[in-house]
């Protein structure tokens, strides 16, 4: 699809009628993949909005390139379908993304969630997903992201640059690393005793926040984009 073309996301939801039959949400729920290569707490804030009824979906398998990650450990908890793909497997990083291209088809993923994956998606991958996949970032892109910039280094960059705000963003991936057009952003104020890791956990909180509204967003059909603009559209009556 032609990024400068409006595209109403998504169209592929199933319907459903939500558990609780309140009328306010949309009687929509969608599919949602989760790549993570850590500790998972974003992946956790995304299932815990999915069983509270506020994200009309849920999530129907966790895949991670790190055998060890705790995400993977939620998952199991959670009884979710927890995927470990071995890297060290395939001969390409395409080969690779093409097994979790039919990994995420097999389970009729709707919406891919990149929560602390620490590999680059091939283009191959973002064609398969083309406007439906989001990622999390812990600075106000574009300012301290891109290649190399994960993890702790963000908030020690944005400290030895001496801004004062900084916060998260979460946006959908294209080819260019850290850089598809914004959903949300979220402001948190830089404090005069803060250290990399004081600030890493105060901005965490509020990443929790963001992917959720993020996912809710677009499981309601309200982010339209336009070029590298994401309109969020008026809730459906
Ligand atoms: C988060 O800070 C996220 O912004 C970044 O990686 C970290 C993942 O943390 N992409 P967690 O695994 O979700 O706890």
């Amino acid at each position: 699809m032609d990024s400068s073309t409006p595209s109403a996301i998504p169209d592929t939801l199933i319907k459903s009628k939500t558990e609780r039959g309140r009328e306010q949400l949309k009687e929509t729920k969608i599919r949602i993949g989760v790549l993570a290569s850590g500790r998972g707490s974003n992946l956790q804030a995304i299932i815990d909005a999915c069983k509270d009824g506020y994200i009309p979906g849920e999530v129907v398998c966790v895949i991670s390139d790190k055998a060890d990650a705790f995400a993977l450990e939620r998952a199991r908890r959670e009884g979710i379908p927890a995927i470990f793909l071995d890297p060290t497997k395939y001969e390409s990083r395409e080969e690779y993304d093409g097994r979790l291209v039919e990994i995420l088809n097999e389970h009729k993923v709707d919406l891919v969630c990149l929560a602390g994956y620490m590999r680059i998606l091939t283009p191959r991958f973002i064609d398969a997903f083309r406007n439906r996949i989001m990622n999390i970032h812990p600075a106000l892109i574009p300012a301290f992201c891109g290649k190399g910039m994960y993890g702790l280094r963000v908030h020690k960059a944005v400290l030895d640059f001496g801004v004062k705000v900084t916060g998260c963003t979460v946006h959908f991936v294209t080819e260019e690393v850290d850089l598809g057009p914004i959903i949300i952003q979220i402001p948190v104020m830089v404090r005069e005793d803060d250290t990399p890791e004081s600030l890493s956990e105060r901005v965490l909180k509020r990443e929790h926040r963001a992917y959720p509204r993020a996912i809710k967003l677009f499981a309601e059909g309200r982010l339209q984009i336009e070029g590298r603009r994401v309109r969020i559209l008026p809730p459906n009556k």
